[in-house]
């Protein structure tokens, strides 16, 4: 009888055994068929009514039972186990021939590569680099460069004033006060300075009511007009060709005595007249002068000592004549078309 029993409970074991497919079914089977509460417990538990003779023969069938099904058991499990490592390996799998994914990179602005080209040549000319508050005091923005409240020469920029005496710097020009008050009229001073300026102006194709300035202020004993010349010239080269030359113009500027208009010949046309330089032979290129007395005077630097030049340059304008762009705005509302195709390489 027990016997039947056991030989009945090991087919049934291996059988399910055999045919799970699962690590945790097989633990199930463990469990049930060979631990403290199973069957066979159970089966060795009724051997106290067997013949002396009888019980240790049926003893030894339950012990080799009990082996068989925890062999069989522990072959299953590695199987099932490296089946399922299989399967992972697979599925892991990668195809080392499938093509990489592009990594898109960025790059600097067109504007801001401009500027650090300008940066670039002054730097080596013995200038630094400064920057100055975008939200200016009217006194740095006009005051201080001889441009007093009731002067006329205050409706060539239209303001955004935040109160009567706060507003957006119209140009970068405040930093020359700035920068001379620092150097308490003492000489040597030799800065450029970038960065946005704002105007009431409606935007169009030539017209933006943000936009970039470069400031270039050098004063001394000694610096004259032949300075500011020879220094232009080097920048015109620098940044239009090694051909170039330039002219200066008569203007009026405020802050500037005499004041001067700069034009550089047609790098397209090598100044025969075409439709960049509107057949004249020369673009326009900035404003600059000699620094009023005025000026200086108010910052604290002696007039009968020190004089100097200062310039005014619109990157914008430069990045428009050098790569042929004919609408301001395309620097403002980042479309990557544009801005890609002026990546550096
Ligand atoms: N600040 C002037 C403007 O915004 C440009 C300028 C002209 C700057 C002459 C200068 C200068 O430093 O000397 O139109």
């Amino acid at each position: 009888m027990l016997r039947e029993k056991l030989l009945e409970l090991r087919e049934k074991a291996l059988e399910s055994v055999h045919s799970t497919n699962s690590l945790k079914q097989l633990q199930d089977i463990h469990v049930s068929y060979l631990g403290k509460k199973g069957p066979i417990t159970e089966v060795l538990k009724g051997m106290g009514k067997l013949s002396e003779e009888e019980r240790p023969v049926i003893g030894q069938l339950a012990n080799d039972v009990r082996k068989t099904i925890e062999q069989q058991i522990k072959v299953r499990k590695e199987k099932l186990e490296r089946k399922l490592l299989e399967q992972q390996i697979e599925s892991e799998k990668i195809d080392v021939t499938l093509p990489g994914r592009k990594i898109r990179t960025g790059s600097h602005h067109l504007l801001a590569s401009v500027v650090r080209e300008v940066e670039d040549l002054f730097i080596g000319l013995g200038f630094s680099v400064a920057e100055g508050p975008e939200v200016e005091e009217d006194y740095y923005n006009f005051e201080a460069l001889n441009l007093p409240k009731d002067h006329p020469a205050r409706d060539m920029q239209d303001s955004f004033y935040i109160t009567d005496e706060i507003l957006l710097r119209t140009h970068t020009s405040p930093m020359q006060a700035r920068t001379l008050e620092k150097h308490k009229g003492k000489g040597p001073v030799r800065i450029i300075c970038p960065g946005k300026v704002y105007r009431r102006d409606n935007d169009d194709a030539t017209h933006s009511h943000q936009f970039m300035q470069i400031e270039g202020l050098y004063v001394d004993k000694n610096v004259r007009l032949s300075d500011l010349k020879g220094v232009l010239t080097v920048f015109a080269r620098h940044m239009f060709g090694e051909d170039r030359e330039i002219r200066l113009r008569p203007s009026f500027f405020p802050f500037t005595e005499p004041s001067v208009e700069m034009d550089i010949s047609c790098f397209r046309c090598d100044g025969h007249g075409c439709s960049v330089c509107k057949g004249t032979g020369w673009i326009e290129i900035l404003g600059a002068g000699m620094v009023h007395p005025n000026v200086l005077r108010m910052s604290g630097f002696d007039p009968s000592v020190y004089t100097g030049f200062a310039f005014g340059m619109g990157p914008e304008r430069i990045a428009m004549l050098k790569y042929g762009i004919d609408d301001i705005r395309l620097f403002y509302t980042n479309d990557v078309r544009f801005l890609k195709q002026f990546k550096q390489a």
